[in-house]
């Protein structure tokens, strides 16, 4: 512990203590200037800076600053390294605007794609979540800005979001929802992490001590301050006890009352206040390091070209049958509303007021040069279903070489705050894509959505689909460099695309009903899902084409055998095989061949991305540590892995698997014996400690049954040749309970003593 800051601590004043626990407006710390601690500015968040230039206010107008694409297209980048250039550029724009802190990144998974907040969040997948989060926290925090890990956790919905009791079981939030937290964590270290607004089993996660204390603080050890979501706490005193530092927003005397009363009265324990009084004078401390404001402008054009160029490397090539790129002089009819109006970001805290917005019409008619480019409207901003527009865009697709369809999922179907209902177009929509795909065979759809749309009822009909999501106020540049074949399209989706919302995996338990949503998937979210259920889809978590082709060589790991701690190096040789420079991003995955707990198929577990000029090999490497291979087991409550083999398997996407070796782990786990009396036979002979001291009375029962049925039938017996299948899953007290006259002690007694045996095996 910083010897400064305790001191500091040690020298305040109980109230002083409280009062710096909540904030003192809606977006800063309360300021002791006696002691030398400034106010400090936090903002959203998180593709972007929302400064309200009154501290006091919530929602008026923000300063201008550049919308960088939100995370549902960064994410499919998969680029660490852009992803930290994007948080740097972030930062710089804070430090202009006088913001310590940006509320973001979100870290949350996308357990449904009706999440309305999904945009805003990475993938369905823990490991690329957590990577591109901690990348993010790195690249903001590398200028000396902090940021907020959101929202923790398991807010997966923003049905009921600030009271919903989401019911996950352990291993479900170890292995699923924590992890991308754990990582951003571990390797990013953010300044700060939000909690969520729901419960979490029964408990808000404001004062959730387990998640707050036990998991972030303790076990992975996180030194920056938990602040709540905006107005995510209820009891303050409960929600200090539970390890939430800082409650915003402010100011809320009362609040800070009920701290001062709470510790005179000996309900809390004034070192628990003094904890998170340490917690966030640290912070304080640290951001008043970095002086803000100074210089207090940011490269506006460099940042405007930074987004066009992220929001290239996210959208998603999802279909093309030859028509992309675009031929220069093609006359081209560019149908829709969103040709005209960018549709670029989401609506709530995290919308940004942009420094400019380009709008796809102007950035396709700059790179179309001379040919012909015309425009209609193609659908209303509303959900009327006008069929003059779609009679009036069918007739320019007609005239045209090709027909550009810019659709955008309209803001009343997407946005914080209220979830999707389906995953559809407008009808409208729909119908014109149908008509125009009826009349011109060169039909390009150009998506722009948050999160996945479905398309099974048009697909068929059009030329190609560039996923352009929310793009950022840079994203119309980027479509015309796509369509023109001035940028290779590298994107791959970070979440699955379904075919229908009724294949999707928490559809039955969605959003959930009298206060409580169950995830009773489990562990089977995305590709997980849909591998278990081996489920079509409308396209796969890890895919996206590009103008070039990609060839796997030459797999190979650095051991075929190794110790789960020592891990192993998994390389592969990629080969451009086309005729254009691009970029592509190789997976991989791990399949545990056999373990004692369900596991999904396979997950990812590495990737990386190379850009190749056309002939180029390059060689991609990625390490998988202990983690690729263990999972958690709620019985030990501890990650584990087991001795045997695995599959690693290198792709292009989650179903197009190029290359799968084998390897052999070996666990060094000093696991506990976890039998105990009511164990089953199975289980004492699965257990390593257990089978060492049960085998020898195993045996002899088992010729013993063998005999008795032989005896009595007078042949052979398939229940007596079966003994495992038979009596396997019966506790073993209970099946010796049968034999008791015949055994030399009582079963109770005979139990307990192979357990005494197994327990005290090394
Ligand atoms: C959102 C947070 C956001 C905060 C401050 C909340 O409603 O859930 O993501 O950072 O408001 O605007």
């Amino acid at each position: 512990m910083n010897p400064d800051i305790q001191s500091i601590v040690a020298s305040m004043t109980l109230e002083e203590k409280a009062a710096l626990c909540v904030g003192a407006s809606a977006w800063t710390t309360t300021p002791i200037e006696r002691l030398g601690a400034p106010e400090m500015v936090v903002s959203d968040g998180p593709h972007g800076i929302r400064r309200l230039p009154d501290v006091n206010q919530m929602t008026t107008q923000s300063l201008p600053a550049t919308c960088f694409p939100t995370a549902s297209c960064t994410a499919c980048s998969w680029d660490r390294d852009l992803i930290r250039e994007m948080g740097a550029a972030i930062a710089e724009e804070a430090i202009a605007l006088n913001v310590d802190v940006v509320l973001g990144p979100g870290a949350n998974m996308k357990r449904s794609p009706l999440c309305g907040r999904n945009f805003e969040y990475f993938s369905e997948d823990p490991y690329l979540a957590g990577e591109l989060a901690a990348a993010y926290i790195q690249g903001v925090q590398s200028k000396g800005v902090g940021t907020s890990l959101k929202h923790y956790a398991a807010n997966n919905q923003e049905y009921q979001r600030f009271t919903i009791n989401a019911e996950v079981d352990e291993r479900t939030l170890r292995e699923i929802y924590l992890p991308a937290f754990e990582k951003a964590v571990k390797q990013g270290k953010p300044w700060t992490v939000m909690c969520s607004y729901n419960k979490v089993n029964g408990r808000f996660a404001s004062e959730h001590h387990k998640l707050l204390v036990e998991i972030l603080k303790d076990e992975w050890g996180f030194e920056g301050l938990v602040v709540s979501d905006w107005g995510a706490v209820r009891d303050r005193v409960k929600a200090l006890k539970g390890g939430l530092d800082w409650e915003m927003p402010g100011p809320q005397p009362r609040r800070v009352q009920q701290v001062i009363d709470a510790v005179r009265c000996g309900d809390l324990d004034e070192a628990i206040l003094d904890e998170s009084a340490r917690r966030i004078l640290g912070i304080v401390l640290k951001a008043s390091q970095t002086p803000k404001g100074a210089p207090a402008t940011f490269d506006a054009d460099a940042h405007h070209a930074l987004a066009r160029r992220i929001a290239s490397e996210g959208m998603v090539l999802l279909k093309n049958d030859g028509v992309l790129p675009l031929k220069p002089g093609q006359k081209l009819a560019a149908i829709g509303r969103s040709a005209l109006s960018a549709h670029f970001q989401g609506g709530g805290s995290s919308h940004i007021n942009p420094t400019r917005v380009d709008a796809p019409l102007d950035a396709l008619r700059a790179r179309a040069g001379d040919a012909e480019v015309a425009h209609v409207e193609g659908y209303p901003a509303d959900d009327a279903f006008r069929q003059d527009l779609i009679d009036e865009a069918v007739q320019l697709a007609q005239r045209a070489d090709v027909a550009l369809l810019y659709i955008a999922l309209p803001t009343y179907k997407e946005s914080e705050g209220y979830d999707r209902v389906d995953l559809d177009l407008t009808a409208q929509q729909i119908a014109l894509i149908k008509a125009v795909a009826e009349v011109q065979q060169r039909s390009v759809v150009i998506i722009n959505s948050g999160a996945p749309v479905a398309m099974s009822e048009w697909i068929d009909g059009v030329a190609a689909v560039l996923q352009g999501w929310m793009m950022g106020q840079a994203g119309a540049g980027a479509i015309a460099d796509i369509l023109y074949g001035h940028v290779n399209p590298s994107g791959k989706l970070a979440e699955t695309f379904p075919l229908r919302l009724a294949d999707t995996p928490a559809y039955l338990n969605w959003p959930g009903e009298m206060g409580k949503v169950r995830y009773g998937e489990g562990l089977f979210i995305g590709y997980r899902w849909y591998d278990a259920r081996q489920l079509p889809v409308l396209f796969p978590f890890g895919y996206g084409l590009s103008y070039t082709t990609f060839e796997y060589s030459n797999p190979r790991v650095s051991a075929k055998s190794f110790r789960d701690a020592d891990g192993v190096t998994v390389s592969v040789d990629v080969t451009n095989t086309g005729a254009v420079a691009g970029k592509e991003t190789a997976q991989v995955y791990v399949r545990d061949r056999a373990a004692s707990l369900a596991r999904p198929e396979k997950e990812l577990k590495g990737f990386a991305k190379v850009e190749l000029q056309p002939g180029e090999t390059k060689t991609v490497t990625v390490e998988l540590d202990f983690r690729a291979f263990a999972f958690w087991h709620p019985g030990y409550g501890r990650w584990v892995t087991e001795d045997g083999e695995f599959d690693i398997l290198i792709g292009a996407s989650a179903a197009d698997i190029r290359h799968a070796l084998t390897v052999a782990v070996q666990s060094t786990a000093d696991l506990p014996c976890l039998l105990d009396r009511e164990s089953t036979i199975r289980e004492w002979m699965t257990d390593p400690r257990g089978r060492v001291v049960f085998e020898p009375l195993y045996a002899q029962m088992e010729a013993g049954l063998r005999q008795l049925l032989i005896g009595e039938e007078g042949g052979e017996s398939t229940i007596g040749m079966d003994f495992m299948g038979m009596m396997g899953d019966m506790p073993l007290v209970s099946v010796l309970m049968w034999q008791q006259d015949r055994l030399p002690a009582h079963p109770e007694d005979i139990v307990d003593g192979l357990l005494a045996q197994a327990r005290s095996l090394n």
